[in-house]
């Protein structure tokens, strides 16, 4: 060992005589000899040292993961395949590139991790020779060609791991033959034909992830025969068909989404009560929602489907744990059950997009918990229920496009941690409630296309991504007030009655790109806007006589228009993978 510590890198802080007081160093208690050596994330560039570390002949088990290694040395490969005992390598997150080693001797290797490395070629013999192989963790790596079928003569595999390289080609009924296998990874490789139809023979097989490929053909139904699945994930594929019956009876979650699958949900698919995450969206399924709902259930996506009829109205009563549900973008009809509020922890629900009527019911106040409430593009009608305003960590609340009628009830100004409010297309009369300043993490407030009137009370300081009271009932004067809204980007106040002049501390906005002011009867000189503010007035008497200072003006858009609106983009997208709520609320508090 003192031999070793001399021609180790001058980084590992390895002096004095009981290489067991070593950092890194781990040793038997009982006799002192050395059993472990854990070098991760100690910033080691050179791999000169390996083969040293291999006459250390009670080594079980070596990590140099973390480390900026590039190469593994032939010595290191004929030192260590000798060591009778060696159980573990751990040679993750390096800068490993090239071929992978042959393994020879390595007789006891029981797990091997070369993840997270830019190891290349194709994967034909090299790991054959590793007879106790029962961890394999290749990912994110660049190898190429086919899956590999030689994983160790003795068949005694468990853990394959090769998401995140670019293998093709079929995946080889040969892997069949590796009964003990437990968990299959091949994620975001480029694979492409049918699945093995007899893959459900692998009885022991817990995980199967072949996420992001370009499979095709059918979900194998010989699935439904692996009962220890729990999770299995085919989104992002070609898969076409039905989703085979049965397919949930075992698993905790399941993830199709992203596919060309048909047919109807089969009515059994959500009951299993051991079911807890269930992501069909953007299929093309049909056919009514299941009743009968797992009480573990915790999140469930249907959204982007051609799902029809009514939301069951016994299905979520007992679903106590349902934190995510989404069934945008489907042809459900009739009314929203007052049960589904009996599902209080439901973070998020989206029910955008559908053929959805009657009035919102009183009862969704009880969800106590949301932070995403999605109804747009619907037929809902009647008022905005007032319950509304206990919603207290709502961040998203989206009704527009329906036809909810009376006026923008005050309690939605009790919502403080709102960031987004939409409210556009609808029939909201009266005036915006006078608290609406309240609102103070507001970052869009969208009350276009309505029948709003009276007096435009003083806006959150906090408007950031747009403004829009276009196509509504204002009249009188632009509001001074506006002058003030210093992060607003978006103002848009087409299509009113607002008179008068343009007040000047408009100009003084300074985050504003766009002031749109089309359709109202203004009047007077246009005050001088910076650069790049973009107003415009058609359908006004407003005249502007300082044309060349304004060279962007009525032009449209810039480019790369602003942050907020990119912010905005990126929200939408978190919102509808629906896992990031709190990095949302994180990311919104901090703008
Ligand atoms: C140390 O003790 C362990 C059992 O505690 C044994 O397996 C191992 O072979 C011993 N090593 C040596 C070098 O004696
Ligand atoms: C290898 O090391 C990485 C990083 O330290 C760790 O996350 C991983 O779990 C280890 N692999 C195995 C198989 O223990
Ligand atoms: C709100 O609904 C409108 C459709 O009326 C849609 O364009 C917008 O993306 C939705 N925004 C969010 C955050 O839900
Ligand atoms: C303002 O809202 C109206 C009605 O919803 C919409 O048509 C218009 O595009 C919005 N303005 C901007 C600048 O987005």
């Amino acid at each position: 060992m003192n031999n070793l510590s001399n021609n180790l890198p001058a980084r590992l802080p390895w002096t004095g005589s009981d290489p067991c007081a070593w950092k890194g160093v781990s040793c038997d208690l009982a006799n002192s000899s050395v059993v472990g050596i854990s070098l991760s994330a100690f910033s080691l560039n050179s791999s000169d040292f390996l083969p040293l570390v291999c006459k250390i002949e009670t080594l079980e088990y070596l990590d140099v993961s973390q480390n900026h290694l590039s190469s593994i040395p032939d010595g290191f490969i004929t030192e260590c395949g000798k060591i009778k005992g060696l159980k573990r390598l751990n040679f993750s997150d390096n800068l490993l590139e090239g071929f992978l080693p042959t393994f020879l001797g390595f007789d006891a290797l029981e797990s091997l991790d070369m993840s997270f490395n830019a190891i290349w070629g194709t994967i034909g013999l090299q790991i054959d020779g590793l007879v106790s192989l029962k961890i394999l963790n290749l990912t994110f790596n660049e190898f190429t060609g086919s899956l590999p079928t030689k994983l160790g003569k003795s068949m005694v595999l468990e853990h394959l791991l090769l998401s995140n390289n670019s293998f093709d080609g079929k995946i080889p009924d040969e892997l069949l033959s590796y009964e003990n296998l437990t968990w299959i990874d091949l994620k975001n490789n480029r694979l492409s034909q049918s699945i093995p139809t007899n893959i459900g023979k692998l009885s022991k097989l817990e995980t199967l992830i072949l996420s992001t490929n370009d499979l095709n053909g059918e979900i194998p139904t010989s699935l439904v025969n692996a009962t220890k699945l729990s999770r299995f994930a085919a989104n992002e594929n070609n898969f076409t068909g039905s989703i085979p019956s049965g397919i949930t009876k075992y698993l905790t979650s399941l993830d199709l989404s992203y596919n060309t699958l048909s047919g109807p949900i089969p009515e059994d698919f959500l009951s299993p009560p051991q079911l807890q995450v269930v992501d069909l969206t953007n299929n093309m399924l049909n056919g009514s929602l299941p009743t009968k709902v797992s009480p573990n259930l915790f999140r469930l996506r249907f959204g982007s489907n051609q799902l029809s009829g009514n939301i069951p109205s016994k299905a979520f009563e007992e679903v106590h744990n349902l934190t995510y549900l989404e069934l945008d973008n489907n042809i459900l009809m009739g009314s929203i059950p007052a049960e589904l509020s009996f599902s209080k922890s439901l973070t998020l629900l989206n029910l955008a997009q559908n053929r959805l009527s009657g009035e919102l019911p009183q009862e969704l106040g009880n969800l106590t918990n949301i932070h995403v409430l999605q109804l747009q593009l619907n037929n809902f009608s009647g008022a905005i229920p007032t319950q509304i305003g206990q919603l207290r960590k709502l961040i998203i609340l989206n009704l527009s496009r329906n036809s909810l009628s009376g006026s923008i009830p005050s309690e939605i100004t009790n919502l403080s941690f709102l960031n987004f409010l939409f409210l556009q297309g609808n029939y909201l009369s009266g005036s915006i409630p006078t608290s609406i300043r309240l609102l103070d993490h507001l970052l869009a407030l969208e009350l276009g296309e309505n029948h709003l009137t009276g007096e435009i009370p003083s806006m959150p300081l906090s408007l950031q991504v747009t403004l829009n009271l276009s196509n509504n009932l204002f009249s009188g004067p632009i509001p001074n007030s506006f002058g003030s809204l210093s992060s607003l980007e978006i103002l848009d106040l087409s299509n009113n009655g607002f008179s008068g002049r343009i007040p000047d501390n408009l100009t003084n906005m300074p985050a504003l790109t766009r002031l749109i002011l089309s359709n109202n009867p203004l009047s007077g000189e246009i005050p001088k806007f910076n650069h790049g503010v973009n107003v415009e007035y058609s359908g006004t008497n407003l005249k502007n006589n300082t044309p060349q200072e304004n060279p962007i003006a009525n032009r449209g858009f810039k480019n790369g228009i602003s942050v907020a609106v990119a912010i905005l983009v990126g929200s939408v997208a978190a919102t509808l993978l629906g896992g990031f709520i709190t990095l949302l609320v994180v990311s919104h508090l901090y703008i």
